[in-house]
């Protein structure tokens, strides 16, 4: 690997990503950067409930197995993102009242795309790594850190997670299973409540069922100053790992993409950065140029920065 991706690895980080999906991969200036820069991809929307399984039971893997396909073939390791989300929710999803239903309805469309996604996109890449990772839960605590109301917790509490992470770890136990949420980037009520319910489940397992804790990292300008402490709050939580998984930074401040940056270097269980997405144009936040390459897919200062502070 080459760029960014490569010069992480030399700080023995496991990849820097990128979000894509076919959209963007029809674009020869991101799949040059793809191919070039980043050693990781994440579905930017086509594994999402709403692209897999418009309705109960009826699959569609057709957007999702393009970005696979790409990835494998490009020699590209995948952040597969994600099982249960509140939104991006098919609408026969929500309106579910009934705890059987629910758990079934759950149970069959994790392990639907976890069984779908198994071996097919176990890569060897240069540095070895062969795991395919899974956000298994994506955004399911509020900012005071209690459980976020949406058809699943309503109808199963906070059950609703230790059972996707349990059929994700049945189906597929060669991928690492993270929890992955926003606003954990500084010491917030969130932040500790994260680490709370990490090590709750993951007691009540009896095992590691949850392995990793994605932060979104979906930032403001000068807010990063929290972010070292955030991630050591995070790595002191029972899992084997820790990530930084949708990475954007409104304005693209090279002060602040080192600050976060040099955080992730400083702590030894944060594996990897994705960034979410390559250029500032198909951002899906394109107003505030948060990412590292511009419209014209050319490299921003903070790139120069990040690179040069590896
Ligand atoms: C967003 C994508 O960027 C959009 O293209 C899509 O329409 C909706 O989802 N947190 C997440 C991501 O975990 O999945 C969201 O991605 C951004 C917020």
């Amino acid at each position: 690997p080459t760029g960014l991706t490569a010069k992480f690895q030399s700080k023995g980080k496991k990849f820097w990503g990128s979000a894509a999906d076919p959209n963007t991969l029809s674009k020869p200036g991101v799949v040059d950067i793809l191919q070039r820069e980043f050693g990781q991809v994440t579905p930017e929307y086509s594994m999402k409930w709403d692209a897999t399984e418009p309705s109960r039971g009826v699959y569609n893997f057709d957007q999702s197995d393009q970005l696979v396909n790409w990835a494998v073939s490009n020699g590209k390791l995948i952040r597969a993102h994600t099982f249960v989300w509140h939104s991006s929710l098919p609408s026969w999803v929500q309106g579910i009242n009934d705890h059987d239903t629910l758990t079934n309805v759950i149970a069959n469309h994790v392990g639907a795309l976890a069984g779908h996604f198994k071996g097919k996109v176990y890569c060897n890449i240069s540095n070895g790594l062969s795991r395919f990772q899974w956000d298994v839960v994506n955004e399911v605590l509020n900012d005071d850190g209690t459980l976020r109301d949406s058809v699943f917790s309503r109808v199963l509490g906070e059950s609703f997670i230790p059972l996707a992470f349990k059929v994700a770890r049945d189906v597929d136990p060669g991928a690492v299973r993270y929890i992955n949420d926003y606003s954990l980037e500084w010491d917030s009520p969130k932040t500790r409540a994260m680490v709370d319910l990490v090590n709750r489940i993951n007691a009540n397992d009896g095992s590691q069922m949850i392995q990793g804790i994605g932060s979104q990292m979906h930032l403001e300008p000068g807010k990063t100053g929290g972010a070292l402490s955030a991630l050591q709050i995070l790595a002191g939580a029972n899992v084997q790992e820790i990530a930084i998984t949708e990475l954007d930074i409104e304005f693209a401040s090279p002060d602040d993409y080192k600050t976060i940056l040099s955080a992730c270097l400083q702590v030894s269980k944060c594996v990897s950065i994705t960034s979410w997405g390559v250029s500032d144009t198909d951002s899906w936040r394109a107003s505030f140029t948060p990412l590292l390459f511009d419209g014209n897919y050319n490299p921003k200062q903070a790139y120069h920065d990040v690179i040069g502070a590896m």
